[in-house]
C-alpha cells in the first residue's frame, strides 16, 4: 500500500513529499515534533500532545500552525489514508523556509506543518519476553530537554553507542551522578519497598505524556509514585527497572551496564505497569470509537 504524507495543507505520496532546502528545520534544527500512539484508530492521549505542543512552540515564539482541533484532523485523517489503525503519527512544526540567517525571520514567514503515519510498533518481540539492556552514557545534551526539539543529535549518539554496545536504550545520566532520561524515553526504578521513582519533570527531562499517564494509573492503583532524581548506582541496586515512551509503552529492564537487576528477567512490578497502560490504551480507544 503507498504511503501518504501531509506537507504544508496538501496529503502527498510519501516519496513525493519534501520541504525546501531552506526550510529552517532542515538547517538550524529550528522545530519540534510529537510521536502519537494510534490504537484502534483513536489517538491516545491527543489531547495531552498538542498540550505539549503548543509549549514547546510558545517556549521558541512558534505559531501553531492551525487550531488544536484542526491539527487533531489532520492527525487523524493522515492516520486514516495509511490505514494506520494502530502505530504512531509523527508531526512535525518547523519555523518555515526563509533565507539562512540566525535570527528568526519575519513573522510573516509560515510554520511548515509536516505529518506522516506508520504502523508499529515494530519491535522484536524478544525485547518484551526477556527485558531489555541498558548502557550508561554522560547527558551532554542542552538545558531544554523539557522542549520536544527536533535537534535530537546527542540522543541519536547515545542511541547508536547504546545499539552498538549490545543494549537497547542508552540511560543519560547528569553531572551529579543522577540519571536524566532515556535517548527516547523516560526512565523508572521500583526500590526494595515497590515505590516508583521517577525524576521530576523540569528542564533536564521531556515531560513524556506516558509517563505522566502511567503516575496517574498507578497512583489510581494504590502504588506510591515517587517523583525524585536517582542515581546510577541506585538504579543498580533496584528491584526493577523499565522505560516508558509512546512507542514503548512500559519496557523492563533487566540490565543496567554490568548489573543484573534482580533474577534478569522482567520484574511482576514492571510487567503489572505495563498491562495497566496496555488497558487503558484498549479504553482509551473505546472510549472514542
Ligand atoms: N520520544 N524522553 C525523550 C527524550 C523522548 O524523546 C521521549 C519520546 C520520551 C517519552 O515521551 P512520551 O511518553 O511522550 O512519548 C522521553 C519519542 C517517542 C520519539 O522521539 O520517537
Amino acid at each position: 500500500m503507498s504511503r501518504v504524507a501531509y506537507v504544508n495543507g496538501r496529503y502527498l505520496p510519501h516519496r513525493a513529499a519534501s520541504v525546501h532546502i531552506e526550510d529552517r528545520g532542515y538547517q538550524f534544527a529550528d522545530g519540534v515534533y510529537e510521536v502519537i500512539a494510534v490504537a484502534d484508530g483513536a489517538l491516545v492521549d491527543g489531547e495531552w500532545h498538542l498540550q505539549r505542543l503548543r509549549r514547546s512552540l510558545d517556549e521558541l515564539a512558534m505559531r501553531m500552525p492551525m487550531s488544536p482541533s484542526a491539527m487533531a484532523v489532520v492527525l487523524r485523517e493522515t492516520a486514516r489514508r495509511n490505514r494506520v489503525d494502530n502505530g504512531i503519527v509523527y508531526m512535525q512544526v518547523t519555523r518555515g523556509v526563509a533565507r539562512r540567517d540566525h535570527p528568526f525571520p519575519p513573522a510573516a514567514v509560515r510554520p511548515a506543518l509536516v505529518v506522516t503515519a506508520r504502523r508499529g510498533p515494530a519491535r522484536p518481540p524478544a525485547v518484551l519476553d526477556e527485558g531489555i539492556r541498558v548502557l550508561s552514557l554522560p547527558d551532554i545534551r542542552w538545558q531544554r530537554c523539557d522542549i520536544k526539539s527536533v535537534s535530537l543529535l546527542p540522543n541519536v549518539l547515545v542511541k547508536q553507542a547504546a545499539r552498538e554496545g549490545g543494549a537497547y536504550e542508552a540511560w543519560q545520566v547528569d553531572d551529579g551522578g543522577y540519571v536524566t532520561e532515556g535517548s527516547s524515553t523516560n526512565a523508572w526504578i521500583i526500590d526494595q519497598d515497590g515505590t516508583l521513582i521517577t525524576r521530576p519533570v523540569e528542564n533536564a527531562i521531556l515531560n513524556g505524556i506516558t509517563r505522566r499517564h502511567l503516575i496517574e494509573l498507578a497512583r489510581a492503583a494504590g502504588i506510591a509514585v515517587a517523583e525524585r532524581p536517582f542515581t546510577l548506582d541506585e538504579a543498580k541496586a533496584a528491584r526493577e527497572a523499565f522505560i516508558t515512551s509512546t512507542t514503548s509503552y512500559v519496557l523492563p529492564v533487566v540490565q543496567i551496564d554490568d548489573s543484573v537487576l534482580g533474577n534478569g528477567r522482567p520484574g511482576s512490578g514492571s510487567l503489572r505497569l505495563r498491562a495497566m497502560y496496555l488497558d487503558f490504551m484498549a479504553g482509551a480507544a473505546a472510549a472514542t470509537a
